[in-house]
């Protein structure tokens, strides 16, 4: 008896989310109640109808291309995708490496670069992309001299300069004798590094060494133990 009523409900539950789905064309991020869309997904261009079609731009990286505008063949902008070598942006309609080699991300249109590759800044004597002058720097002014963020291991001292944490086992420190991590099989205890005293862990709790929060091999502790292998 209550079967068919299941099956229409479904029927028009199908039909109802059927209709919520198609409100939305493909490849759009935001559209209107009409179903036109108002903005596309990255790579597509608007339709004056609100359609959203791919951008096909020419050339060896036009598939960096995050906006095309109505011209599918015109790029506005291109992707700058952090950690993949050099920036790609949009230089008269197309998707160009970055002018300057080290550099991570630069404008659209002019190319002017905004971010260098890590341990490298904008030198203000000749405008490119330099290395910082302290090897153990990560990020530093247009100086080359001043220090902000260090590499592990390593933090800046009140001028500018990496100095070692100075804390001994510690992964990394906010500033020198001030460590925040500790390495494997080590704790931290205020902001020093003990050893940690459950067989087996490689990650103690902070302020604990007795209780393990993870297990060598990546495994979960069980009340804070290990599990023998
Ligand atoms: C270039 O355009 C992309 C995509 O719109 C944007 O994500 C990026 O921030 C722009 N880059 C610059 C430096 O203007
Ligand atoms: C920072 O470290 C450098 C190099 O060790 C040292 O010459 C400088 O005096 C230090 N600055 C301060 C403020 O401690």
């Amino acid at each position: 008896m209550r079967a068919p009523v299941l099956y229409v409900a479904v029927l028009l539950l199908v039909a109802a989310s059927g209709a919520l789905a198609a409100r939305c064309p493909t490849d759009c991020d935001k559209c209107n109640t009409k179903g036109q869309c108002l903005k596309c997904n990255d790579g597509y261009a608007l339709t004056p109808k609100g359609k959203c079609i791919a951008c096909k731009v020419p050339g060896p990286l036009g598939d960096f291309c995050t906006n095309c505008d109505g011209n599918t063949k015109y790029c506005r902008a291109c992707y700058n995708w952090e950690g993949e070598g050099t920036g790609v942006y949009a230089k008269n309609g197309r998707c160009e490496r970055c002018p300057d080699p080290n550099c991570e991300e630069c404008h659209n249109g002019s190319g002017k670069c905004r971010t260098c590759f890590r341990g490298m800044a904008i030198s203000k004597k000749t405008g490119k992309c330099t290395n910082c002058a302290d090897k153990n720097c990560i990020t530093c002014d247009s100086s080359l001299k001043k220090c902000s963020w260090c590499y592990s291991g390593f933090a800046p001292n009140a001028s500018g300069r990496c100095v070692p944490c100075g804390v001994a086992n510690c992964h990394s420190c906010s500033a020198p004798g001030k460590c925040e991590s500790c390495e494997l099989h080590y704790v931290l205890m205020g902001s020093k590094c003990q050893k940690c005293k459950v067989a087996g862990c490689d990650e103690c709790k902070p302020g604990n060494p007795n209780v393990c929060e993870m297990c060598e091999g990546a495994v979960d502790p069980v009340n804070g133990k290990c599990p023998k292998a």
